[in-house]
């Protein structure tokens, strides 16, 4: 059973903190958030169900699709509205979508998570799903504490997926979670991020290259045969020191954290969306996508990237 992508587009609340108006504000400067993030800018101040209903909206009028003709779609959150219901339930309501909604927590490799999901729910029997990725960290971020309040911010991005055709939407899929390192990132209920940042940085580079070989490996596809690599967005020197180990280009990598921070759920779909829409992907090409964080959770993946129906790129 085949898939394919027919529609993109994220979202980002209006309020934009720069690394200056941090400096204003907190023990912090431009020189050490850049250099040890590569972080910018980021949006703050957003809410979960806005930013996803913005970017599911916008992805759907893209793919020309009647919202009542979605019938899946999974919402990759790690900061929900509330605790019950599931976010997705307004957020199915206020689009019009029919059949079935539901959250997915798997933090930072969330996204992934929702996308082999619903890949695996349109080849039985579901025919068109969105899937998202959206996070508003703002609202558990302690905004005093600089060790996270410079790094993580909200975002959203979304995909229509469209099931039928000859080719598959997933070559490759790894999903994994190690619970011993739980406490490695955590916001216990009602309370703040807290997170060991330097050890976070050690195992995130590894968990990527391997869980990326593995990808690889059973895509039976080189790292030459990729177009764009979108990562997680949590520290442009994890990007770098994944790539200097694959071997794999900066150039075709998608960065968006300069101006987004890390947005959890948000990160790769925004990294992906903007690559899109900066002409770097083409109907047929081949993406990779890899994600980790709390848990510690990791997903990659190697999609095909597709095309608004009767718009082949
Ligand atoms: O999305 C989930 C996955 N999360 C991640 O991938 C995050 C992974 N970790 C990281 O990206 C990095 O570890 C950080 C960006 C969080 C921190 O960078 P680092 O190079 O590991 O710095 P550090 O935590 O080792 O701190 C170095 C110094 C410390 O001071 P001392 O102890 O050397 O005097 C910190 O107190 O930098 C200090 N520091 C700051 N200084 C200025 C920590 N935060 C700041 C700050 N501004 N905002």
């Amino acid at each position: 059973m085949g898939a394919r992508i027919t529609g993109w587009a994220s979202a980002v609340p209006p309020t934009v903190v720069t690394n200056a108006d941090l400096e204003a504000r907190l023990d912090t400067n431009d020189a050490w958030i850049t250099e040890r993030t590569g972080i910018r800018a980021r949006h703050v101040g957003g809410v979960t169900s806005a930013l996803t209903v913005e970017s599911g909206r916008r992805a759907m009028a893209m793919a020309g699709v009647d919202p009542a003709s979605v019938d899946l779609l999974v919402l990759s959150t790690t900061t929900p509205d509330q605790v019950v219901p599931a976010t997705s339930s307004s957020v199915h309501h206020e689009l019009g979508l029919s059949g079935a909604a539901f959250d997915l927590n798997a933090a930072c490799a969330g996204f992934v998570y929702a996308l082999v999901v619903a890949d695996s729910l349109l080849g039985s029997g579901f025919r068109r799903a969105l899937v998202i990725g959206s996070d508003a960290l703002s609202a558990i971020t302690d905004q005093q504490d600089r060790s996270t309040a410079v790094l993580f911010a909200d975002g959203a991005g979304a995909l229509v997926v469209e099931g039928g055709g000859p080719e598959p939407l997933l070559l490759a899929q790894d999903l994994g979670v190690d619970g011993s390192a739980a406490r490695l990132i955590y916001s216990d209920r009602g309370g703040y991020m807290v997170m060991e940042g330097r050890e976070v940085y050690r195992r995130a580079v590894r968990i990527v290259v391997e869980s990326v070989g593995r990808v690889l490996e059973q895509a039976k596809v080189k790292l030459d045969d990729i177009a764009v690599f979108a990562p997680h967005q949590a520290n442009l020197r994890i990007i770098e020191a994944v790539n200097a180990r694959l071997g794999f280009p900066m150039e075709k990598t998608a960065v968006v954290l300069d101006r987004t921070g890390n947005t959890s759920s948000g990160s790769i779909p925004l990294a992906l969306v903007a690559a899109a829409e900066q002409g770097r992907l083409r109907d047929g090409d081949l993406v990779l996508l890899s994600g980790f964080g709390a848990g510690m959770t990791w997903a990659s993946a190697i999609a095909r990237w597709g095309a608004p129906p009767g718009r082949p790129a």
